[in-house]
C-alpha cells in the first residue's frame, strides 16, 4: 500500500518559507511510529529540510540529483517494482505529494486547528478518497489538533 503522511493547517497548508511553521513533538513521534521500518520517499527540498536520514526506515529522495548517503530516484515506477508487497509513506514535500498522488491508497493526515499562512499546500483530494477514520481533539505545545485516514474509494484507484 502506498501511503502518503502529512499534517496540514486549517487550509491544507504544509509550510512557509520552506519550514514546517509549528512543532507538535507528540505528533512527531505519531509520524515516527507509523514510518518507522517502512520506506520513505521524500522531494529534494524535504530531504534539505531533514538534512539527513530518517533512522531505522530506508530513505529514497524523489531528485535528478546525486546525494551521499542517500538513495535516489526519478522515476516512481521504478519504486513501485521494487517495493509492490511492502508499504511505502510518502512523506512529502508538496510536489512530491503531488507527483504521487496518483498512485496514493490512503492517506493519515494530521490537521491542525490553525491557519499558519503557508504558502505550500497539500493537493486536493477529497473526490477520489472517502474518509476511513477520525481522531478526538489531541493538544500539544499550544496546539489543537486530530487525525484523519482517507482511503481511496476502490473504483477511483489508478492501479486497479
Ligand atoms: N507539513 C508536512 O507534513 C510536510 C511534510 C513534508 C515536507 N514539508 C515541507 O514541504 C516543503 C517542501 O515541499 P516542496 O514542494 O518544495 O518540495 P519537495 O516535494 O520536497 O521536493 C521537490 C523536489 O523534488 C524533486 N522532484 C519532484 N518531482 C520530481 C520528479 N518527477 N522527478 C524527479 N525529481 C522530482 C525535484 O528536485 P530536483 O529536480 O531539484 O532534483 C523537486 O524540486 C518543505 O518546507 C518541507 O519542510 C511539510
Amino acid at each position: 500500500m502506498i501511503i502518503a503522511i502529512v499534517a496540514v493547517d486549517n487550509k491544507m497548508g504544509i509550510a512557509r518559507n520552506n519550514k514546517i511553521p509549528w512543532y507538535i513533538p507528540k505528533d512527531l513521534k505519531y509520524f515516527r511510529k507509523k514510518t518507522m521500518g517502512h520506506p520513505i520517499i521524500m522531494g529534494y527540498n524535504t530531504y534539505l529540510a531533514i538534512k539527513k536520514p530518517l533512522p531505522g526506515r530506508k530513505n529514497w529522495v524523489y531528485t535528478t540529483k546525486k546525494i551521499p548517503g542517500f538513495s535516489v530516484f526519478n522515476s516512481i515506477e521504478d519504486i513501485l517494482d521494487k517495493y509492490i508487497y511492502k508499504d511505502i509513506f510518502v512523506i512529502g514535500g508538496a510536489k512530491t505529494y503531488e507527483q504521487w498522488m496518483p498512485y496514493i491508497d490512503k492517506i493519515i493526515l494530521t490537521s491542525i486547528n490553525k491557519d499558519f499562512d503557508c504558502d505550500k499546500f497539500f493537493p486536493m483530494f477529497n473526490k477520489e478518497f472517502e474518509l476511513s477514520y477520525k481522531s478526538h481533539q489531541y493538544s500539544d505545545n499550544e496546539q489543537q489538533y486530530h487525525y484523519e485516514h482517507w482511503t481511496r474509494r476502490q473504483s477511483a484507484s489508478a492501479t486497479n
